[in-house]
């Protein structure tokens, strides 16, 4: 047997640090759900200090992951990050508190301000507090990748006597090359004195775009956990991820003598689900989870396809869930033929929610003749969007062509179920409707990015629009929305996103 690498998710964490990528608690307990299905073995939940909505995401997530897997919080090498992770802990049967702090002489000389002794000295008293709270803490030394070797060992010798039950070598920057990573994990592997009793885990960053072949690399020299998030998402060029290392070591498990327990049909499901629910596009070229990971172009290439799946195949799609799906659902498809659709997709839903879902599948099957997995998961977003909204639409209109002005009359509803109806001009019919949802909504923003894409194949296919859009505080905010009508999906699009940032002003502001 081989051994087994362990798979801590960070999406709802490092993920969610990806500017534009903030997650309400629905949609992080949405995500958690797929993540148990997945079978990974630790979700970290959130930094529960860092705002109410952490704590909560925390606490229910430790709520419905009962045995399946272990929740963790994330805490800075402070008492009260501590005592606050360990509250929204409590509802968890496997709670785990990762701590740490910064490693490297630039975090030690200019952000922490600390001598290495010192240092370690706060390494040892998180790592015991943290023990008096639960049995499970992660050690982080941040920057680990740009630490003095010497003194990393001294700082994890130090977490593991005080504790530690697994420690975390971060490539905070991912800066290596993954042999110099490796060389790390085999000297502290070596040097450690009780490492053999803890977990070594990697947590690697893609500045080089290294973030997997670090991971891999680990694993080699004796990791037995990676983090890592869905489509890879997380701070600057994102986190390792999870589906990349996920099959490569299912591809390369001899070699690297190691394999995980990881549901691997569902990784598609779970790249779509995330993008979806942050906004965030997944790259088409993207290994593993891209749409076109499996689209063979070239003539040359079709032909070999043809003739033998592996002459330019190397993982069967089935394998990853990405085969495309042979239930195309129609209007004449009854509640009992949806239900069951659905629930394969992973969604269950009480009677009322199911009658809404099933209402809107109507919709959109009355407009197009075959209703597809891709649409939905479409549907079931949009219900999602609407059901946390503070603003919603009521109702749009526009008149365009040539030579008239583009005007729009939109009427939008408030959380009260008010109704506020406007009109505005703009230089195109999606530019006078974004005018008249600024007259009504009035929330300072800039509009920087639009993108329109079409869901399935067909001339009738939902179209779905990403914004973004950046707020007075800088901080970036990412609206999805789909309709048949791309004005409808412009609209909702730009609804979403400004709910996001108005409910953000909330939190801040309930502090
Ligand atoms: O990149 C990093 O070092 C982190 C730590 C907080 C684990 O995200
Ligand atoms: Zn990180």
């Amino acid at each position: 047997m081989t051994r087994k690498i362990a798979i801590f998710d960070t999406t709802l964490r490092d993920g969610e640090q990806s500017p534009g990528a903030s997650m309400n608690t629905e949609e992080k307990l949405i995500i958690a759900r797929q993540l148990i299905r997945m079978n990974v073995d630790v979700i970290e939940a959130g930094f529960p200090i860092s705002s109410p909505g952490d704590f909560k995401s925390v606490a229910e997530i430790g709520r419905i992951a009962g045995d399946k897997c272990t929740v963790c919080g994330l805490t800075r090498a402070v008492d009260k990050d501590i005592e606050v992770a360990a509250e929204a802990l409590k509802t968890a049967k496997r709670p785990r508190i990762h701590t740490g702090l910064g490693v490297s002489p630039s975090h030690l000389r200019d952000k922490l301000r600390l001598t290495e002794d010192q240092t370690i000295e706060r390494a040892i008293h998180a790592v015991k507090l943290a023990r008096n709270f639960v049995d499970d803490v992660e050690f982080y030394a941040e920057d680990a990748g740009r630490a003095d070797q010497d003194f990393l060992v001294r700082i994890i010798e130090a977490a593991v006597k005080a504790g530690a039950t697994v420690v975390n070598i971060p490539d905070t920057t991912g800066y290596n090359m993954p042999w110099e990573f490796g060389a790390r994990i085999r000297d502290l592997r070596e040097r450690v004195d009780g490492i053999e009793g803890v977990t070594i885990s990697v947590h690697t960053h893609n500045d080089l775009g290294m973030a997997t072949a670090l991971a891999l690399e680990s694993v080699r020299n004796g990791a037995t956990q990676i983090e890592c998030t869905i489509n890879g998402l997380g701070e600057r060029a994102g986190n390792t991820s999870l589906e990349e290392v996920v099959m490569a070591i299912r591809m390369h498990e001899a070699e690297l003598d190691a394999h995980t327990d990881i549901v691997t049909k569902e990784l598609c499901h779970a790249s779509k689900l995330v993008s979806s629910i942050t906004g965030i596009m997944v790259q088409p070229n993207k290994a593993i989870v891209g749409a076109n990971a499996f689209a063979h172009s070239s003539g040359i290439h079709q032909d070999g396809v043809l003739k033998a799946r592996d002459t330019y195949e190397i993982i069967d799609p089935a394998d990853v869930g990405a085969a495309g799906s042979q239930i195309i659902l129609s209007a004449r498809s009854g509640h009992a033929a949806l239900r069951h659709r659905m629930a394969e997709l992973g969604y269950t839903f009480n009677d009322e929610e199911f009658e809404n879902i099933y209402q809107a599948f109507l919709e959109v099957a009355d407009k197009k003749k075959e209703v597809y997995d891709e649409d939905l998961e479409s549907i079931v977003h949009e219900r999602e969007r609407v059901s946390s909204a503070i603003w919603t639409l009521g109702a749009v209109q526009v008149s365009c062509g040539f030579p008239l002005t583009p005007t729009a009359t939109l009427t939008l509803v408030d959380e009260d179920g008010e109704e506020h109806t406007v009109a505005a001009y703009g230089t195109g019919p999606v530019d006078a409707v974004y005018k008249a949802v600024d007259q009504i909504v009035a929330v300072e923003n800039d509009l920087s990015e639009f993108s329109i894409k079409s869901i399935t194949r067909g001339i009738d296919a939902l179209g779905e629009v990403t914004v973004r859009v950046t707020a007075a505080s800088g901080e970036v905010y990412i609206g999805r929305g789909s309709d048949n009508d791309i004005i409808v999906s412009s609209t909702k699009a730009y609804i979403n996103a400004l709910n996001r940032l108005i409910s953000d002003q909330r939190e801040a502001a309930s502090k």
